[in-house]
């Protein structure tokens, strides 16, 4: 099955990739924040990400100032439920406190966040059915669940008259668990994907590699996701490609995710507007073949879903 086209409310369709914006008001202060949109925009994304939960409201109140004056040009993702957890309560009070902070009656597209282990499927897709039906939301996502929660969660959404659009896991070179489950699931039911961190939250940029800083030494949870000897020797081998080459790991990190066919969004963010370009560069690269088996080779493939693969 075919994903559907996402678009903006007034029929433009979304960019392939969406500009995530995880660091406005936190690594990127306001000025910067407004440059990065601006950068987006520029090198032709419509597609934007934020969260309830992210930088407390900041980056969704900066988001909702800048899109202000084209909203239904653009396509605007937020998350919500992200600790709190999927009760009818909470959903509801975090959709009203992100339209508010996006200055927008109509979210383009709202994601759970996270799984939630204690509210039923039922009071939770209930409440998104009705608030898809007032029009508070146009489509909906989820966000961090596994292929048997994402299927399980599919099954009680379109039992209310609802259906899941698109999904949003990690998805990296050194962080391939989607590639097992997920995007076979989401090319076979038709889910847009709209991986984030690309760049393993700046692993792949190669600069631990130079003794430089920066997330992974900063956030204890960033550091604990990549503190892997193995993760950081294939950041290591794709600098030593991308040397070869002239091309910046940035922009072979980001291709490397776009070019699964699975792939439909891929989220790119960065701190300043200096670190954007390798990403944007990324668009319009073209990745051949035996660069992607390079890269590919150059990190570890994930087991496959079922031990009886000998044979097949
Ligand atoms: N659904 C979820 O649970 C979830 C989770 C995470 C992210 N997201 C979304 O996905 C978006 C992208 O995720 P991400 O920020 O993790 O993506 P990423 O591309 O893996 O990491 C971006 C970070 O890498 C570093 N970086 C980027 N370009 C660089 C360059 N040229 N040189 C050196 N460092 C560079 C910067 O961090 P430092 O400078 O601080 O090192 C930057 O903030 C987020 O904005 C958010 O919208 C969603």
């Amino acid at each position: 099955m075919k994903p559907l086209i996402l678009t903006s409310a007034n029929g433009t369709p979304a960019s392939k990739y969406s500009f995530g914006t995880m660091q406005f008001g936190g690594k990127a202060d306001k000025k910067e924040s407004q440059k990065l949109f601006e950068a987006s925009r520029d090198a032709g994304l419509n597609f934007f990400d934020t969260a309830y939960g992210y930088t407390d409201g900041l980056s969704e109140t900066y988001l909702g100032e800048f899109t202000a004056k084209e909203r239904d040009n653009l396509v605007v993702a937020t998350k919500c439920a992200p600790v709190a957890g999927a009760a009818s309560t909470y959903i509801r009070t975090q959709l009203d406190e992100s339209r508010k902070r996006l200055k927008t009656d109509v979210i383009d597209v709202l994601y759970l966040h996270k799984w939630d282990d204690s509210t039923s499927l039922e009071e939770t897709f209930s409440t998104l059915a009705e608030l898809q039906e007032q029009g508070l939301f146009r489509y909906l996502g989820v966000s961090n669940f596994s292929a048997w929660q994402t299927m399980k969660a599919a099954n009680i959404a379109e039992k209310h008259g609802v259906r899941i659009d698109i999904l949003e896991p990690m998805y990296n070179l050194v962080k391939r668990q989607v590639e097992v489950e997920i995007l076979p699931m989401a090319s076979s039911e038709g889910f847009n994907v709209a991986p984030y961190s690309p760049l393993g939250g700046g692993l792949l940029t190669g600069k631990y590699s130079n003794g430089l800083g920066g997330r992974l030494a900063e956030n204890k949870t960033y550091n604990a996701r990549y503190n892997n000897d193995w993760m950081h020797e294939t950041a290591r081998k794709l600098s030593e490609i991308a040397g070869k080459i002239d091309v910046s790991a940035a922009t072979l990190a980001v291709a490397w995710v776009a070019r699964n066919p699975a792939i439909t969004h891929p989220i790119i963010s960065a701190r300043s507007v200096e670190q954007l370009a390798p990403s944007i560069d990324a668009i319009t690269y073209e990745l051949s073949d035996e660069l992607y088996g390079e890269i590919s080779a150059a990190t570890r493939a994930p087991a496959p879903a079922t031990d009886r693969s000998e044979d097949s």
